[in-house]
């Protein structure tokens, strides 16, 4: 049986992989390498991982699985799939709240992304002139510092990438994603793979797995739960619209669990590398492990320039990492200009247009935050932390929340058995379960305890 083919004609994915591919690209981004050590940095190492895994397994893959297959079914943006599927299911149209939330998180998360994308621009230029060959920690610190206390430099690279972004989106992006992803997501594999080898030789390489691995449950918080939690759905490109989209160009045959398996494990290796890589970096070369964003552009530079060819090596590495950005920044956007598209009949040109530009505006807020605004606090947090909190560990989740209430307990069982989501084995139950129960109050708990309100 196939899902009910609400409108036809619509442009589709030349085959599964190139669904595993757009949407990996989407997931794998600065998400794993400049995220995910960070926060795990400055929340105590161990005991994050495993909650971070714990929630990618229980929480995020279910949630993940249902956003996909909303798109799947709804075949249209994600304001207009909700409407066709509660149409078709007969249920209140205000689902369409979930393509909503979805929108404005996106344009939210873009903001800074761009500019922390330009941070990767910037190190790209500096190593490969050579200007970071020989440098130690204490360079490595400065220079950082000079580049993020500079709102004339930042709002360059910013723009440089938003014009970018803009330019690839407005062109239209499905064959150029796929053909993209396929060549450059091996390379960068490649590339974390070598880094982990040299952190192995080169740096204190047991030290650093211990503090990735050996779990010191005492410092966790409700606050360390959900800051694993957001990171989970932020990785994964989870509750915002960006993978329901790349869902609606999914041809019928193709099965969306298992597809959406192999995405999920692809993301968390590539960020489990990216921890492996660093944090012995950081051990052995005295580096603060709760620097926050700063961190991995200050441990790599140290790296490459101890590392034979590390000019060469560096270069590579920060152009992968920004074609990284590039994919999921283009599923960041995407959803908001296919919305704009069909809402106000505009052209995509039109669209991308705006929708860049209104990101574009946003990231101002993160680009004082770093230097004459860092004093602007909103509940004590810079603008760029409180973008990232907001959104992270609040619009996501409940974006999350609201996809598994709609998929676990609206859309009938019949229409999930014919679209051949349960009903096949042991595994799809346990999905069924999880999408009902386990996540969405799992998602709940943790976001009630952690703003304070201690339920139990
Ligand atoms: N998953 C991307 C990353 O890890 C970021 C992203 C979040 C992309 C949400 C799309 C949607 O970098």
């Amino acid at each position: 049986m196939s899902l009910n083919n609400i409108s036809s004609n619509r442009d589709e994915w030349s085959s599964k992989t190139a669904f595993i591919l757009a949407a990996a690209g989407s997931a794998v981004g600065l998400g794993n390498i400049w995220k995910f050590p960070y926060i795990t940095g400055e929340n105590g190492g161990g005991a994050f991982v495993i909650i971070y895994i714990l929630c990618v397994i229980a929480i995020a893959l279910p949630i993940m699985i249902s956003e996909v297959y909303l798109g799947k079914k709804g075949k249209s943006n994600p304001v207009k799939s909700l409407i066709n599927i509660s149409r078709s299911e007969n249920v209140s149209k205000n689902w369409k709240i979930i393509g909503f939330i979805g929108i404005v998180a996106g344009l939210l998360i873009l903001s800074y992304y761009s500019v922390i994308a330009g941070w990767t621009m910037a190190y790209t230029i500096r190593t490969a002139s050579g200007v970071l060959n020989n440098i130690d920690v204490n360079d490595a610190a400065n220079i950082f510092n000079n580049l993020i206390s500079d709102p004339e430099r930042l709002l360059s690279w910013h723009t440089i990438f938003c014009l970018i972004t803009g330019f690839i989106v407005a062109k239209g992006v499905r064959s150029g994603i796929e053909t993209a992803v396929l060549r450059l997501m091996p390379a960068l594999l490649i590339m974390l793979f070598a880094l982990v080898i040299y952190s192995a030789i080169e740096a204190n390489f047991l030290q650093g797995l211990k503090f990735m691995l050996y779990p010191n449950f005492e410092i966790v918080t409700w606050n360390t739960v959900l800051i694993a939690m957001g990171q989970a759905f932020f990785s994964l490109s989870l509750g915002m619209g960006a993978l329901l989209v790349y869902g609606s160009y999914m041809p019928e045959n193709i099965s969306v669990a298992k597809t959406t398996f192999i995405i999920a494990s692809l993301d968390t290796l590539v960020a489990l590398l990216a921890g492996l890589a660093i944090f012995p970096i950081v051990l052995s070369s005295g580096l603060e492990m709760s620097q926050g964003p700063g961190l991995i552009f200050q441990t790599l530079t140290v790296a490459f320039a101890g590392m034979p060819g590390g000019q060469l090596f560096g270069t590579m590495f920060f152009v992968l990492l920004l074609f990284a950005a590039w994919t999921s920044a283009i599923s960041l956007i995407e959803p908001f200009i296919t919305y704009l598209m069909s809402k106000y009949n505009i052209s995509r040109i039109r669209a991308s247009f705006i929708s860049i530009s209104t990101s574009w505006v946003l990231g101002f807020g993160t680009i004082v935050s770093f230097n004459i605004g860092s004093n602007i606090r909103i509940f004590g947090l810079t603008i760029f932390e409180f973008i990232d909190y907001l959104t992270s560990n609040l619009l996501l989740p409940i974006g999350g929340i609201l996809i598994s209430v709609i998929v676990g307990w609206c859309i009938s069982r019949n229409t999930l058995k014919n679209d051949r989501l349960i009903g096949e084995n042991l595994l799809s139950f346990i999905w069924f379960i999880s999408i009902k129960f386990v996540a969405p109050l799992a998602v709940l708990v943790i976001m009630l305890n952690a703003i304070g309100l201690k339920i139990f």
